[in-house]
């Protein structure tokens, strides 16, 4: 008997870390990161920038919560206690202080590492030290955690993430863990009982349409994609996403290279797909086209809806890609992306296609049921339903993005 109860007890114990923190990520994750823009040249004062504008523009109202440092804030060793050291010329106040003033202003506070023993930058990785390092987050006051996938080896994914993720559960800081390994390792089918997001693919590059080849030649060459391909680089996974774990292809490049159209269609892509909504451009340098963009509460809605559910694309033919994600109360999100170089007229009609969702088990059908209509970035009601075709031009790489509600 005492033999099965102390049986009993260790098996508590160490299921007691064996988990990830619950409750957080109930919808997709919204915040910004200093990688997109700032790369390894990351510092103290651009991340209290970053946090002081959030506050000023009233990023916190439309829904943006985390403000994430990625790699290179560290310096290249540890310490002699094995202890990551905050880079003191980049961070001279440290990341206690730094969290805090985060935190003062409203927001959470995020920091990067990997689990392998470098980050890609060359930094010193968490391989073996996950344990103490939790701890140390901890003692920052950190809320997010990136962790990337470099010189990992033949490390094991799925064990490696969890055991960082125990790390950070046993530290007892609820931090919402971001796993980054880039959909090697399918991550959709083990990483929703390990993290809260896991990427999708390798890296975005800012640009609409492009595969950007890095250290061309070289045994280490490898590739990043523009907006448009990286969302067609899987298939067939959204059914893993949902409240609490969440696809990622990866942060936001917009306000950085693309225009106004591109980056109209970039956001409301992501939001069709469920996807994280982690900025990462220069918002000192933001134009207001940027400001209205990632500041669209309307937009953001189709993101943030409670049911959780990832959307697909119905059909592209003829440059014309239709975006569909079912919402809650029975409304639905419908994005026209026009692909080609031209303005495009558009009649859709709505009774011919009837849109089947045998994830959300709902059927989009204009025969049997009447939707009104909302243009989400013009921010009108249209003045026709489904009843009749949908007639409209779209620019060139832009997107008709409307919401459909029972009329
Ligand atoms: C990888 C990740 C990026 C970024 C860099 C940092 O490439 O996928 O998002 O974190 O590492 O070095």
């Amino acid at each position: 008997m005492r033999k099965l109860l102390l049986g009993l007890a260790c098996c508590l114990v160490l299921n007691a870390g064996a988990q990830k923190f619950e409750n957080l990520a109930q919808t997709p994750p919204m915040g910004w990161n200093s990688w997109n823009t700032f790369a390894l040249d990351i510092n103290e004062q651009v991340v209290k920038d970053m946090a002081d504008l959030f506050a000023k523009n009233g990023l916190k109202e439309a829904g943006y919560e985390y403000i994430v440092i990625d790699d290179g804030w560290s310096l290249k060793e540890r310490d002699k206690n094995g202890n990551l050291v905050p880079d003191p010329k980049k961070f001279p106040s440290g990341m206690k202080a730094l969290a805090d003033y985060v935190h003062s202003k409203g927001f959470k506070f995020g920091i990067y590492n990997c689990a392998g023993s470098h980050t890609c930058g060359g930094y010193p990785g968490g391989r073996g030290h996950e344990y103490q390092d939790a701890l140390l987050y901890a003692s920052f006051g950190v809320d997010f955690l990136k962790y990337d996938w470099c010189s990992t080896g033949k490390l094991y994914a799925p064990e490696a993430y969890a055991t960082m993720r125990d790390a950070l559960h046993t530290a007892g800081r609820e931090v919402l863990f971001s796993i980054c390994e880039w959909g090697d390792n399918d991550p959709w089918s083990w990483a929703p009982e390990t993290g809260h997001m896991w990427r999708t693919t390798g890296d975005i590059y800012c640009c609409w349409d492009c595969e950007y080849i890095r250290d061309k030649g070289l045994p280490t060459q490898w590739s990043a994609w523009g907006v448009w391909p990286i969302l067609h680089m899987r298939k067939d996974i959204r059914k893993y996403a949902g409240p609490g774990h969440w696809n990622d292809p990866d942060m936001l490049e917009i306000g950085k290279c693309m225009n106004a159209a591109e980056d109209r269609s970039h956001f409301a892509l992501w939001c069709l797909s469920a996807a994280p909504l982690i900025l990462g451009n220069d918002l000192r340098t933001a134009n207001q086209d940027t400001w209205d963009i990632i500041k669209n509460t309307e937009v953001i809605a189709i993101d943030q809806d409670k049911l959780g559910i990832q959307g697909f694309e119905y059909s592209c033919s003829d440059s014309l890609s239709v975006w569909v994600k079912p919402l809650e109360g029975g409304d639905w999100a419908i994005g026209f992306v026009n692909l080609s170089q031209k303005t495009k007229n558009i009649v859709f009609d709505w009774k011919t296609n009837i849109i089947n969702d045998d994830l959300a088990k709902r059927t989009l059908d204009a025969n049997t049921t009447e939707y009104k209509l909302r243009d989400l970035y013009q921010h009108k009601d249209l003045k026709s339903t489904t009843k009749k075709p949908l007639v409209a031009n779209i620019g060139s790489h832009d997107i008709l993005l409307l919401r459909l509600s029972k009329k």
